[in-house]
């Protein structure tokens, strides 16, 4: 049988190839090629936002999403986001306030948080829930994590414009 040609996908900065067919699921290269644990395999069905990563900076199920439609695409995992040594202050933020129990659905309200305050640095709570509404928490951790993208957002304004630059640059070299 002959082997698919290679499908080139950009990850957190780094250009990869990939031995896939074109449909085949974004979150099984990232997971299963690229070891990139971060987005979860929950429903498979894109109903539950465990599996999100941002595609252009948009918050996108990866488990419906193929190869093909990423192709020539920004894509960003959580581990483009920061590191366990220096976090994204929205991974701080999910730090300080202890918004997990099982930790299971973080990756997709990290992600869709992230995207929402590069958008809005400043969402009011009725937005957070709205924006967050689509990703499920089995653990009901609801309460804890809306806190959490509050204490982000004041985390980004506090940052120092130096430093916000610095992170825009590190995200860009990295998304
Ligand atoms: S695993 Fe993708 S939305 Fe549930
Ligand atoms: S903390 Fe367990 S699913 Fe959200």
């Amino acid at each position: 049988m002959n082997r698919p040609a290679p499908l080139t996908l950009k990850v957190n900065g780094a250009t990869h190839l990939v031995s896939a067919a074109a449909d085949t699921p974004l979150l099984y290269l990232l997971r299963n090629d690229l070891a990139l644990n971060g987005p979860k395999f929950g429903c498979g069905l894109g109903e539950c936002g465990a599996c999100t990563v941002l595609l252009d900076g948009v918050p996108t199920r990866s488990c419906v999403t193929t190869a093909k439609v990423a192709l020539g695409r920004e894509i960003t995992t959580l581990e483009g986001l920061g590191t366990r040594a220096a976090p994204h202050p929205v991974q701080q933020a999910f730090i300080e306030e202890q918004a997990a129990q099982c930790g299971y659905c973080l990756n997709g309200m990290i992600m869709t948080a992230k995207a929402l305050l590069d958008r809005d640095p400043h969402p009011g709570v009725e937005t957070i829930r709205r924006e967050l509404s689509r990703n499920l928490c089995r653990c009901g951790t609801h309460v804890e994590i809306v806190r959490a993208v509050q204490r982000a957002a004041e985390l980004l304004a506090a940052q120092p414009a130096a430093t916000a630059a610095q992170q825009g640059t590190h995200e860009g070299a990295r998304a």
